[in-house]
């Protein structure tokens, strides 16, 4: 059935009682995929428009159009906003690191860029975002390392996190501040992002919450590892975010290319998994205050060339056609409390 057909119940709307539902939208989405996005989300995130790269290309220039687009459809259609992402080692355009001389910046450089930066974008959009991720993926999935090796790290060296969260604070004192990452139910860097977020939070920086972006696949996380995740971050008296959420029809391993639509064996797990993960999220309504989907529709979705270029994958709730597949009926028929 067609995702925007009366029969259908909207997300948001059978979720208003539990945590905001969200979607990674981009400029083309906007358009292709706006009555769903209209009828079943109250939240959206850039999947690439406010990162620094797009946003600041060169040092005295911003281009916030798409951005300012993206934001105006928000507001167009009453939702709300995640900001993503402030500091973050990829796509950052390399002046932010050279100084004029073409040599490496210095830490007080730096520091002054990414306070320039940060000041700059979340001023812009304080009436809309409730929440930012300020620093993503800064803990190494390496296991003999801690922080991941970056320009940030090298330059400012390891309180370029709490710099972060400082300035994102002194900004904007009312938004939530969020550090994101993947991997984030795997128990060994559950427990280095565990320990991070800890640091920060007994040196009082400004930190309110762990965002979980929750790329998964058919086998894993298991449904322990999340339920030890989000107890082990919320045990820090912080909110959780589900950021970037989408279940992958292969499991990380899986090479597989020949595929033209997903098995029933696939269809029917995944059905399975977004029953049981859903139902984890509402247990632990009292500290999750958003789940987003890294998406909309299987028409879309960055999984099509990640890890395998140009593979087609099926993450969503919602099919290539935009109807509700057997997934959106399994998280919107519940006993409502
Ligand atoms: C990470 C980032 C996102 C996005 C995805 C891939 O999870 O946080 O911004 O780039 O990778 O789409």
């Amino acid at each position: 059935m067609i995702g925007n057909s009366p029969t259908v119940p909207s997300l948001h709307s059978v979720y208003q009682d539990y945590f905001k539902i969200g979607a990674a939208v981009n400029s083309v989405t906007i358009d292709s995929q706006k009555s769903l996005l209209a009828k079943h989300f109250n939240s959206i995130t850039a999947e690439n428009e406010m990162k620094f790269e797009l946003l600041h290309p060169t040092e005295h220039q911003y281009t916030f159009e798409r951005a300012d687009e993206i934001a105006a459809f928000a507001k167009q259609n009453g939702m709300k906003m995640r900001g993503h992402t402030l500091v973050w080692h990829n796509q950052t355009p390399d002046w932010v690191f050279t100084n004029e001389a073409g040599a490496p910046a210095s830490r007080e450089l730096l520091l002054q860029r990414m306070e320039h930066h940060i000041t700059t974008v979340m001023e812009r959009y304080k009436e809309q975002i409730y929440s930012w991720d300020v620093v993503n993926e800064a803990i190494s999935d390496d296991a003999s390392e801690f922080l991941r090796p970056s320009k940030w790290l090298d330059i400012i060296g390891e309180d370029f996190i709490a710099k972060a969260f400082e300035v994102a604070h002194k900004v904007d004192p009312n938004v939530s501040l969020f550090y994101n990452d993947y991997n984030e139910s795997h128990p060994e860097k559950r427990e280095k992002i565990y320990r991070l977020v800890k640091s920060l939070v007994e040196k009082e920086i400004p930190i309110h919450g762990v965002g979980l972006q929750a790329h998964w696949n058919l086998s894993r996380p298991t449904l322990e590892e999340i339920r030890a995740a989000i107890e082990r971050y919320a045990s820090l008296g912080l909110q959780i975010q589900i950021t970037e959420m989408d279940v992958s029809v292969y499991d990380w391993e899986d090479r597989r290319t020949d595929l033209t639509q997903p098995t029933e064996e696939m269809k029917e797990r995944q059905e399975q998994l977004y029953e049981q993960i859903f139902q984890l999220f509402r247990e632990y309504r009292d500290v999750i205050s958003s789940v987003t989907f890294w998406g909309v529709a299987d028409d879309y979705t960055w999984l099509d060339d990640f890890p395998v270029r140009g593979r087609k994958n099926w993450p969503f709730v919602f099919n290539e056609q935009h109807h509700a597949k057997g997934s959106f009926w399994k998280i919107v028929n519940f006993n409502q409390k």
